[in-house]
């Protein structure tokens, strides 16, 4: 495989700079002039393990306020020449939506509909495409030889049962006979179970933001009214159930069992994060005090809620190609920071913007009573946030108050800042696989993260 120095055009000029970026000693940092890729990777792994680890997520924070001028920031601002991701696998995108209808039909009127109901409104579809782009990249990674087996087993027959459908009783009116993946062979180095799993994760996903709406009664997704108050509660969280049900039978129809404990384990992930969320901090004070622990608290539940799907997916699709070990670990590593990056970003953005630029409630989390990165940075100069963290900000005032300290204070930079440190680590997880569009691609989805509104 390639090095960083190796990759050309766009990728050359800023994986260069990447490499410089992340191997620079950082004066002002006062916890270890280690780069910090490695620190984090020396240090005990909260996310494989669930341990509550604090010291490289003290790293990781400690480092966002230093990083005022990387080359995700410059990329950001808009003076390098980008690629379209959208358009590398836009033949795969295209089919994306009907093949997701395809797989969620039901002979019950009303629970085809409801199921159906979030396939209609464009969603920005970045799971799957990031799924896409990954395959792609990774085609040209070096391959397992003895993951080739389970390579090819899990390719053929996406679409059969491995039960008799007689003793399945699950009739898909919306399933047809030929195979979706007949429509979308444009490019060999997709295989039809890294397209599949594209779309599982994109169920999951579905699933879990019915689910969310509930949780959060919420109004409107995707500029239009909610499942829930379209539906009601009852029907939203069975039609979550029933898209986790089909997501599963596909997931198992790939018949590969590492994919299928990484995609099942990614359900019970988003649970546990959402578990995680009805809290502000681990041990729920009435009067907490701003500690280095809150904030591994609130990464720890940011990777469960979105960045354990992006990762895990990632490395699945990756396995699902027969890479090798480093490959596999690369893909992982990508989608972990990408997906970290992708949540700081979406809490910055409930800060900073209004409902009608969102497509959906502004301001949300301190309504819900959530202290997300913008206020736990406040919070570290400003205690007098401790007692509205603690009763979750639900006495009068309270949310126009702490949204007034967020914005006297830093939290909105050092949030940013700290999602370009992720975003900046994700680009260098995969600086070793060969050249492509594709994984020029993945390079912008990183930059894509940054910079976008909604
Ligand atoms: C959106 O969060 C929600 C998630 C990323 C995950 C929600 C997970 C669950 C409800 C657990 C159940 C999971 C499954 C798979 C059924 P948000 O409220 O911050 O984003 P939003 O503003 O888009 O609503
Ligand atoms: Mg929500």
């Amino acid at each position: 495989m390639q090095g960083p120095t190796m990759v050309r055009g766009v990728s050359r000029l800023r994986m260069s700079t990447f490499s410089r970026a992340t191997t620079t000693t950082c004066s002002t940092c006062l916890r270890s002039t280690a780069p910090l890729d490695s620190r984090i990777a020396h240090s005990r792994a909260p996310f494989h393990t669930g341990r509550r680890d604090s010291s490289a997520w003290a790293a990781a924070v400690s480092v966002a306020g230093n990083i005022v001028n990387n080359a995700i920031t410059r990329a950001t601002r808009g003076d390098m020449p980008s690629v379209d991701p959208l358009r590398i696998v836009a033949k795969e995108m295209k089919f994306l939506t009907g093949n997701i209808r395809k797989l969620l039909g039901s002979g019950h009127p009303s629970l085809d509909r409801a199921a159906k109901y979030y396939t209609q409104a464009e969603g920005k579809h970045v799971r799957p495409l990031i799924v896409l782009l990954m395959s792609r990249a990774t085609s040209l990674c070096p391959k397992a030889p003895q993951r080739q087996q389970a390579t090819l087993q899990a390719s053929m027959g996406i679409d059969s049962s491995i039960s008799p459908l007689s003793v399945l009783s699950d009739f898909n009116p919306s399933a047809t006979a030929v195979a979706p993946e007949a429509e979308t062979n444009d490019h060999p180095d997709i295989l039809p179970s890294q397209r599949r799993l594209a779309e599982i994760t994109e169920l999951i996903h579905t699933a879990s933001l019915l689910h969310d709406d509930v949780i959060d009664h919420s109004e409107s997704r995707r500029g239009s009214p909610s499942a829930n108050l379209e539906f009601g509660n009852k029907m939203a969280v069975l039609a979550g159930d029933f898209l986790l049900g089909r997501a599963s039978v596909a997931l198992a129809r790939l018949r590969h069992a590492e994919v299928i404990e990484l995609l099942a384990t990614v359900i019970a992930n988003l649970v546990e994060g959402e578990f995680m969320q009805l809290k502000n901090t681990a041990r729920d004070e009435r009067n907490p005090q701003w500690s280095e622990e809150t904030l591994t608290y609130y990464l720890q539940k940011t990777y469960l809620k979105t960045a354990s799907l992006i990762s895990k997916s990632c490395r699945a699709a990756a396995l699902l190609g027969g890479s090798d070990a480093a490959t596999v670990d690369a893909a992982y590593a990508y989608g972990k920071n990408l997906g970290l990056a992708f949540q700081l970003v979406d809490d910055m953005l409930d800060y900073t913007r209004s409902e009608q630029e969102l497509g959906k409630p502004a301001g949300a989390d301190l309504e819900l009573g959530l202290a997300t990165a913008p206020l736990l940075f406040a919070w570290k100069t400003m205690p007098e946030l401790g007692a509205l963290v603690g009763r979750k900000f639900e006495k009068e005032g309270d949310v126009v108050r702490a949204r007034d300290l967020v914005a006297q204070s830093d939290g909105i930079e050092q949030t940013r800042a700290l999602a370009e440190d992720y975003a900046q680590k994700a680009v260098d997880a995969i600086a070793p696989f060969p050249d492509s569009e594709a994984k020029d691609g993945l390079i912008e989805m990183a930059v894509k993260t940054l910079k976008r509104k909604k």
